[in-house]
């Protein structure tokens, strides 16, 4: 019997989805799942698509595949990873690949990348973005790992990732966590994209009086904008949506209280690692984090404010479109900010434009807004900020009168717009001549004498704050 050309193990809905895409593009596929009633019912359920091996032990599995052996691993990020790894690389060879498309931390990536090195088998971090519908009807695929696993694995993957232009949404993203550490900005870019139209939301909501309906139609008409976006266009759809059981806006019987896996979380780990400010996608995490803690929004609940209720004025839902832009922008120049970061802090060599490319279709933060990203990449890749490029800039300028007027009438009435806030916050921060951070440095150097750099001379200062106040060079 043939060999498979590539096998999937661990067939949960985004495995067997992933299985069933390579299936359907021609690719023959070895199916594995450590309780077997899955693979059959893949099977059963699918096997008309295209050509499946079932493997019913991890030999079989390994078995059944060609070499250099393709082995995706589709388990829950963490222990089990490790657990699935420690199972299947005794049974490899030297040259074959094992793909972890999970959502694993790039820093386990590395680790696992180096060990399985040592003994000739290449593994492949993969981001993989698009939920269950993308994996099956075409992704966005991260991969990092060594440039020659690529050669053996990009074909197939580009195969099954979605397509954009005739592009494929998968690039090789550079070597060992360079995928993984990819797909985690995404994921933190994904919470600040969310947390700001959670804002735009309630600013209509609250600031202008407009119903879950009536602000679903204000989206849709964002839609057909420059936020064409998935998260705009489900947005819409989830506004619109009503409780069958009791007749109200979905929005308004869903408990708020935003849960995350972890990988928003890292982003902003990282980032404070790096020193990198991702304060637009720190907003975002923190915003969830507040909304969770019910023990403290109860306690506060009484403390006095305005009234959240209306008094926005005219052509408010066109200046929170403006606002939206904006900070929308603020925040994926932040996020490319540290994958650039991360690239040359462990030598990845990370290409932001080709990143900005693969995200185009399949995954969640897909928008029209990622090709102009790409754009800005190609015609200055080394620009240190994407709120520099031409089309960022001018936007930024015509949007800002409208951003201030809504950060201001957010504080008006109360409302809060931590991701509009903190994003105009960056922006002035770096448009600024002076900023106060001189005074933070007179303040350490006074309580703890940590010095200070001059605008007009080299050298590192100290003032005598406790004697006669001279200067001494440190
Ligand atoms: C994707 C998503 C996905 C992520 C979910 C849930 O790119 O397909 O990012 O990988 O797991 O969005 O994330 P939270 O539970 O942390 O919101």
């Amino acid at each position: 019997m043939d060999k498979a050309r590539i096998g999937v193990t661990g067939l949960a809905v985004m495995g067997r989805n992933l299985a069933r895409n390579f299936a359907r593009h021609g690719h023959s596929v070895a199916v594995h799942n450590r309780t077997p009633s899955k693979t059959k019912a893949l099977v059963d359920e699918f096997g008309h698509e295209g050509t499946f091996l079932p493997a019913e032990t991890p030999e079989d599995f390994v078995a059944s595949l060609e070499r250099p052996r393709r082995l995706v691993i589709m388990v829950k990020a963490g222990a089990p990873t490790d657990a699935v790894i420690d199972e299947f690389a005794p049974l490899l060879e030297p040259g074959d690949m094992i793909v972890d498309g999970g959502n694993a931390h790039f820093a386990d990536t590395r680790r696992r990348e180096a060990a399985l090195r040592e003994r000739g088998i290449h593994f492949v971090g993969t981001g993989i973005s698009g939920g269950e519908e993308g994996a099956l009807h075409g992704p966005s695929i991260m991969p990092g790992g060594s440039a020659e696993s690529y050669e053996a694995l990009g074909p197939l993957l580009e195969d099954i990732a979605a397509k954009v232009d005739g592009t494929p949404c998968c690039t090789h993203v550079g070597p060992d966590g360079a995928g993984h550490f990819v797909k985690m900005v995404h994921n933190g870019i994904e919470y600040a994209d969310m947390q700001l139209i959670a804002e735009a939301y309630d600013l209509l909501r609250h600031g202008s009086g407009l119903g879950p309906a009536e602000i679903a139609d204000v989206f849709r008409t964002w839609n057909t904008g420059r936020l064409e976006s998935y998260l705009i266009e489900i947005t819409a759809e989830v506004l619109a949506h009503v409780d069958a059981a009791t007749g109200k806006p979905f929005a308004d019987v869903v408990l708020d209280q935003a849960e995350q896996k972890g990988t928003g979380r890292w982003t902003v780990q990282i980032a404070l690692d790096l020193g990198v400010p991702v304060s637009g996608i720190a907003e975002a995490v923190f915003a969830r984090s507040v909304s969770g803690h019910a023990d403290l929004r109860r306690a506060a609940r009484n403390l006095p404010g305005p009234s959240r209720t209306g008094g926005a004025g005219e052509g408010f839902a066109d200046a929170v479109e403006k606002a939206l832009y904006a900070s929308k922008i603020v925040a994926y120049a932040q996020g490319f900010h540290e994958i650039q970061a991360g690239s040359a802090e462990y030598g990845w060599n990370v290409d932001a434009g080709a990143m900005a490319t693969i995200w185009r279709g399949g995954c969640i933060i897909r928008a029209r807004f990622l090709d102009r990203i790409r754009a800005a990449y190609e015609a200055d890749p080394a620009t240190p900020t994407l709120l520099t490029d031409d089309h960022f800039a001018e936007a930024l300028g015509d949007a800002q009168d409208a951003w201030r007027e809504v950060v201001a009438t957010a504080a008006r009435l109360g409302i809060p717009a931590p991701g509009f806030s903190t994003a105009l916050a960056y922006y002035d921060s770096l448009r600024a001549d002076r900023l106060p951070a001189a005074l933070t440095q007179g303040q350490r150097d006074f309580f703890g004498a940590h010095t200070y750099r001059r605008v007009d001379r080299d050298g590192s200062f100290h003032t005598l704050w406790g004697g006669d106040r001279t200067e001494v060079e440190a």
